[in-house]
């Protein structure tokens, strides 16, 4: 599956000894507890707490408006409720975001379902029902629901960033074949399996700790602290696991955990917060949808020679995350392709929806939806398969990305690109789906191969940092603890695959903590698919200061078993534990000029995918792909391969099926989210897998700059997605004349599939 050869030139971090346990193909960590359902989320924690009490949200029916009255006493006449939350009862600062425009308790409700306050009952339906009582009036003001509208209004919140290199124009006009276009596309329910959840209690001195479902535990710690008026140190956040968390976990846990320790301060009892279904995805915030406006040229070989674009992100009502999701977009819309002269200007639409947040690629996707588009609908009219279209536009080495940083190992990328080519057979199977198209004129079927290019580290240079400690006991057992938080991805089962190899230890020996914020400080989100480059560095950092204080140790006794060794340097009063650190070197980023080394490198990927296509319905089903992927050596070869599956499936998810619905009509429903439920949002599942689905890792793809030669995986594979909608607008296509480009909204929805096929085919006559 992978290799571990190792490349010419290995760096002490990417250097693998012999035996390793990184690169087996181990089943998650907690396999066993997930399928048992034994593991433990923290809302499970609320049944082994005694006298909790249970939060439910006042939640507001308008998009926006100024509240005027607020009465809780009724609530209180409610049996079983204890206390109600305002804003009267925050002692230190009333915000919950890191940006400082996200009032926990607002006086103004910019969205539908806006928490005005909060009512603690000894039971959930106690809370509930407490809520329903209290009184709040309104004064409803204009409300602004779509992109086009906020950029019709001028609402715009952030900062509005542009990459440049080159001069567009110029570009533009060495182009014989110029086309514009919009591409406009929506955003994504994040649909963790677990809700948002915090449990918080408050100890006889008054340290807080709050349970919660958070991939950013530091930054949780730190808005709780901000809410109560007190140093981070009086609050510990634990995080034992997520049931998902794609991002919607990365910002949106904190002022839920501030709630809930606000609560416990004031009950001196514990509070469990945990939002409903209903709650969350009414309440919380998803991947921003975009609009944006583009003007592409192309020489007489389909090579670019200039892009002009302007992205418009649906911010949502406050900024949370939406500027560095915008950087990221901005950052992606070369995605694997070399565009001379482009300019692309970002800004973010200030909206009355949900605050828009991080979700799985970042941006990433976005960026990459509107070249992939471009590329998609100008194919056809340039007379170039889109695939040759793709292939000749690639980087090549030596070239650099709009912002700046050269594109190393691209011909990885053309490597992927030919082998999945070549496993999946698209030449003949073109020819073979040429044939059955033609003769089935109701059903169509297309494939579509496209590639991933995509950048590796936290855009912000300062978050690129990591922390471990290490602990060994005198009986040579292994515990590790680590800033990064577990969602899933398997994070942990690759921890203690890198803490074994380290040591040179069987797995068995080694064991891992939940993380916790008073074991690992000042840690960065486990997000941007780099928990495993920083973490991992950190813990390998940390046992290799282990072994060096051994190696004395060791020298006098070469034949001590790691027990003896352990022992023997325990009484020679060696000290055991270490605290490991790491940083990701050679990174630079001005946010200013948008230039700079913002990535360590790039992770690369190309997906073949076939589907076919009711030409009554739009109904479609994906009947194979094909994937190869690059994730350096695998440090768990299982777990990367989920990774691979899942962020395909999600991605596909993102651009086939889930179709997120506010209601904009001016009727008493506008601002509504109309798709609040499994049962009108609709996710994958299995019947939406494809067929046959075929994944192989890079073969001879060490990463020299990354711990034992492996690349981060989280994010990368939801991109190969855009094979699925390629495929879709193939398969449209062919119900029509050749030459004629085909425009398929996103969601590709088969309702939307259904009209870019009857347009394909009107176009006949
Ligand atoms: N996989 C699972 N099963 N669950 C998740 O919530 N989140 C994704 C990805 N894979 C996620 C997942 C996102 S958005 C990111 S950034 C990475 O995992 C984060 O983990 P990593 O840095 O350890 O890859
Ligand atoms: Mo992932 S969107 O960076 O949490």
């Amino acid at each position: 599956m992978t290799t571990t050869e190792p490349a010419p030139t290995t760096s002490p971090l990417s250097r693998r000894p012999d035996n390793p346990v990184v690169g087996e193909a181990l089943h998650h960590e907690a396999a066993t507890l997930h399928v048992t359902g034994e593991a433990l989320y923290t809302d499970d924690l609320v049944g082994r707490t005694s006298n909790v009490l249970h939060a439910h949200p006042v939640q507001a029916p308008h998009p926006h408006a100024r509240v005027t009255r607020l009465a809780v006493s009724a609530a209180y006449d409610v049996p079983g409720v204890v206390r109600v939350l305002t804003a009267d009862d925050v002692p230190g600062t009333n915000d919950a975001g890191v940006k400082h425009d996200e009032p926990l308790f607002p006086s103004e409700v910019m969205y539908v379902g806006h928490a005005v306050c909060w009512v603690l009952g000894d039971t959930l339906e106690a809370a509930r029902r407490g809520a329903a009582a209290v009184e709040v009036d309104y004064d409803e003001l204009p409300a602004l629901m779509t992109v086009e509208e906020a950029i019709e209004a001028g609402s715009f919140q952030g900062a509005q960033p542009t990459i440049q290199r080159g001069d567009a124009a110029a570009g533009l006009g060495r182009a014989t074949h110029v086309f514009e276009g919009v591409t406009a596309f929506a955003g994504q329910e994040h649909f963790y399996l677990e809700t948002h959840c915090a449990l918080a209690s408050v100890d006889e001195n008054g340290q807080v700790f709050v349970q919660s479902s958070t991939q950013h535990p530091t930054e949780t710690q730190e808005i709780v602290a901000h809410v109560l008026g007190r140093p981070s140190h009086a609050v510990t956040v634990q995080c034992l696991r997520m049931g998902g968390g794609f991002g919607g976990k990365e910002m949106q846990p904190h002022g839920l955990a501030a709630v809930a320790a606000l609560g416990s301060i004031l009950t001196r009892r514990p509070v469990r917060l945990r939002l409903s279904r209903a709650q969350d995805m009414t309440m919380t915030g998803k991947r921003h949808g975009f609009h944006s406006t583009w003007k592409v040229g192309f020489d007489d070989d389909g090579r670019f020679t200039g892009l002009e674009a302007t992205l418009t992100s649906d911010g949502g009502w406050s900024l949370d995350l939406s500027e560095p999701v915008l950087s990221r977009a901005l950052c992606h819309i070369d995605n694997a392709y070399w565009v001379p002269d482009i300019t692309v200007h970002g800004r973010i639409a200030k909206t009355n929806k949900t605050s828009q947040t991080a979700f799985r690629g970042f941006g990433g996707p976005q960026g990459m939806l509107v070249i992939e588009d471009i590329i998609g609908r100008c194919a056809p009219v340039l007379g170039i398969p889109a695939a040759e279209l793709r292939r000749r536009n690639f980087y090549v080495d030596g070239q650099a990305t709009p912002y700046g940083q050269p594109v190393r190992h691209a011909e990885r990328m053309v490597a992927a690109w030919e082998q999945v080519s070549e496993t999946s057979s698209l030449a003949a199977r073109r020819a073979e789906i040429d044939q059955w198209n033609a003769e089935h004129p109701h059903r169509k079927r297309g494939i579509a191969i496209t590639p991933v290019k995509f950048g590796i580290s936290f855009n912000f240079t300062t978050f690129n940092q990591a922390g471990a400690l290490v602990h060994v006991y005198k009986d040579g057992s292994v515990l590790i603890n680590h800033g990064g938080t577990e969602m899933g991805q398997g994070l942990h089962t690759k921890m203690l695959q890198v803490a074994a190899t380290a040591l040179g230890l069987p797995l068995e020996r080694v064991r891992l903590a939940p993380t916790r914020t008073d074991k690992v400080p000042n840690t960065s989100a486990t997000a941007a698919s780099s928990g495993a480059d920083l973490n991992g560095g950190a813990i390998k950092d940390a046992c290799e200061q282990i072994l060096a204080r051994l190696a004395t140790v060791r020298a006098e006794l070469p034949d001590a078993s790691w027990e003896e060794l352990v022992a023997a340097a325990y009484h020679r009063r060696i000290q055991l534990w270490a605290s490991g650190f790491y940083r990701t070197e050679g990174l630079s980023w001005d946010a200013t000029t948008m230039t700079g080394h913002p990535f360590k490198y790039f992770a690369y990927g190309a997906a073949v995918a076939e589907v076919e296509v009711d030409g009554f319905t739009g109904a479609n089903e994906t009947r194979r792909v094909d994937i190869v992927h690059d994730v350096g050596d695998s440090l768990s070869p299982l777990v990367d391969l989920g990774q691979i599956e899942g962020g395909f499936v999600q991605g596909a998810g993102w651009l086939t099926l889930e179709d997120l619905r506010w209601d904009e009509s001016d009727g008493p429903g506008r601002g509504r989210l109309t798709t609040q439920a499994a049962s009108t949002y609709k996710l994958p599942s299995f019947s939406e897998m494809p067929a046959e689905f075929n994944i192989a890792l890079l073969e001879r793809a060490h990463e020299d700059g990354a711990v034992y030669g492996s690349k981060a995986v989280g994010e990368p594979p939801l991109m190969l997605a855009f094979s699925v909608r390629e495929a879709l607008r193939e398969a449209c296509a062919a119900f029509g004349p050749p030459g004629r480009p085909v425009e398929l909204a996103s969601p590709a929805t088969p309702e939307a599939v259904y009209w870019a096929l009857r347009a394909a085919r009107e176009a006949r006559s």
